[in-house]
């Protein structure tokens, strides 16, 4: 009977499942896709953007990704970063439960991110443990010296962490920039595709990289996360 109502209309089978849901006092996360406020009646979508940078780099790299996720009309963007100590206060820790998207960002320090991110990392255990996370979709760019420098192996850690926390990953989706006419002007030139890549040299300064087809990169990125999150 229930089959039936549902494939009738889809207010109706959102109203049975909430009134359920609220009948058995199921304390479901924010996110949850059932969720009838959630789906009728959210204005705002919330992209938080969770990154430590030592020396500047990586929050060139992190403005960009917001200012890509702001241009989509109802999206609020909150950078948060990391301390020298890899430290969130309580109200970044809020702005993460409350986020429909949540990103990561860090540089590849060694082949992985900065401990500063792996503190937070860890820390992110307390809401791992109520699955507060579950079902925001996640995202996450790095910036590194080299072309390579093994900068996938830090994405690969910003996916595995998504997953314990039950995210929905959420890649680049662009095409790379691979003929003999491309170059470091072109969008996702150097083509990644987990996540999204950055070369900074190491003796620039922020104010000089990363630049050109890394940034246009990083803010088509932070738009297709909030387009994905908006859904
Ligand atoms: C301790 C340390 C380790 C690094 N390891 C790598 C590495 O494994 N691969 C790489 O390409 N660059 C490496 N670099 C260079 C940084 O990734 C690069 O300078 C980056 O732009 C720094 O970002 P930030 O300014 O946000 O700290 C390393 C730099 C430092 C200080």
């Amino acid at each position: 009977m229930l089959e039936i109502l549902y494939s009738r209309s889809n207010r109706l089978r959102l109203w049975i499942e909430n009134t359920i849901r609220f009948h058995s006092g199921a304390n479901l996360p924010r996110s949850e896709p059932l969720g009838f406020k959630q789906k009728v009646y959210r204005t705002m979508t919330k992209v938080a953007i969770v990154y430590y940078s030592g020396y500047g780099h990586t929050e060139v790299q992190a403005k960009a990704v917001a200012e890509g996720a702001k241009g989509v009309e109802g999206t609020e963007v909150e950078l948060l970063k990391l301390s020298e100590d890899g430290e969130l206060n309580e109200a970044a820790w809020a702005a993460l439960d409350a986020a429909d998207a949540i990103v990561y960002g860090s540089p590849t320090y060694m082949g992985g991110p900065a401990w500063q991110f792996k503190k937070f990392a860890d820390a992110s255990s307390k809401p791992w443990f109520t699955q507060n996370w579950k079902d925001k979709i996640g995202g996450g760019f790095t910036t590194s010296a080299t072309v390579n420098g093994d900068k996938f192996s830090t994405i690969q850690q910003f996916i595995t962490l998504s997953q314990q926390h039950g995210q929905l990953w959420c890649g680049v989706g662009l095409m790379p920039a691979n003929t003999k006419a491309d170059g470091p002007e072109k969008l996702n030139w150097t083509g990644g595709y987990s996540g999204l890549l950055a070369i900074a040299p190491s003796d620039s300064s922020p104010e000089e990289y990363p630049t050109g087809g890394d940034l246009d990169t990083a803010r088509a990125y932070g738009q297709r996360l909030a387009e994905v999150a908006r859904r």
